[in-house]
């Protein structure tokens, strides 16, 4: 059975996951769709152009939302740059514009047949997947946000540097919002083989300034070049392919979860029907207050961009 892959705006974030794509040959067929049609058509033949020198083929398509009908997973990467430059550093200032172009998305990818899984990048992430979810109809599993999985990369960064390791072999979550309610799940974080409250404690590391780090570690990277795209591209296309293989991976995305009534990041088992099994934590009792901050954020939030 082929892959088929479709990425929905094409700005820094979307071709930087295109490009993933086709370098790794994650996918047999490759819808790229933007506003901009000279863009799309260029990043089309950029893309093409790298092939000869690639040990894969990937069949691309531009434009054609018809085409979104028999995808295995959509990535939404469209965005508005000039609103993501805010004085806050807050992910909702881009609301005006995802509220007005997000649904109109919806409704075309609805209107093509699209039965697989979206993945969300656009941002404010959790209030957008909620946005798909409702316009698309699709079932609440399969409509996905990349959420927090990039925040608990940028906390896996930062703790990985403070202990001169791979950050790779930090284990654990950011929760809530993709966005400034968002925590260090501390609970969740084992390094060396032990819970990073022993660690912290042996080594002198300040969680609280660690948890502060990856928290802004989006703006460290947007101050410097006016957007961030490989952290995110690469969150959202291991998503993608976690479907396409039905790889049963436990990742702290953005899913819907019934306790809180709304979508926010929270670990879950993503297959290939998306979602298919939601993890619950052994959260401390701060923690727990934390999360429900996070959560009537999002939902007052929500709230206010449907009025
Ligand atoms: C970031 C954007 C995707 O945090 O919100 O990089």
């Amino acid at each position: 059975m082929s892959r088929k892959l479709a990425v929905i705006g094409m700005g820094h974030v979307g071709s930087t996951a295109a490009h993933y794509i086709v370098a790794n040959g994650f996918a047999d067929d490759l819808v790229l769709i933007d506003l901009n049609e000279d863009k799309v058509v260029a990043d089309a033949i950029d893309l093409q152009d790298a092939m000869p020198n690639l040990p894969y083929h990937t069949n691309i398509v531009v434009n054609d939302y018809a085409a979104l009908k028999d995808a295995d997973v959509i990535i939404s990467a469209l965005g508005n740059i000039k609103l993501q430059d805010n004085a806050n550093d807050d992910r909702f200032a881009e609301l005006p514009f995802t509220s007005e172009q997000v649904p109109a998305v919806a409704k075309k990818i609805k209107e093509s047949g699209f039965n697989g899984v979206i993945v969300a990048i656009t941002n404010p992430v959790d209030v957008v997947t909620s946005i798909y979810q409702a316009v698309t109809g699709l079932p609440k599993n399969r409509v996905i946000g990349t959420g927090t999985l990039l925040d608990s990369a940028r906390m896996k960064r930062v703790v990985a540097e403070q202990l001169h390791i791979d950050s790779r072999s930090v284990v654990g979550y950011n929760l809530g919002e993709h966005g400034n309610s968002q925590f260090t799940a501390w609970s969740t974080v084992r390094v060396l083989g032990h819970p990073i409250s022993e660690v912290a404690e042996a080594k002198g590391l300040d969680l609280t300034a660690l948890d502060k780090q990856a928290r802004e570690g989006g703006f460290r990277v947007f101050h410097g070049k006016k957007y961030t795209s490989y952290g995110v591209a690469t969150a959202a296309v291991r998503l993608a392919n976690t479907v396409l293989n039905n790889a049963l991976s436990e990742l702290p995305v953005s899913n819907y979860r019934e306790e809180y009534g709304v979508y926010l990041s929270y670990p879950a088992i993503v297959g290939r029907d998306g979602i298919v099994e939601q993890v619950q934590l052994n959260l401390t009792d701060e923690e727990v207050k934390k999360l429900q901050v996070s959560a009537d954020y999002i939902k007052t939030k929500f709230a206010e961009s449907q009025a």
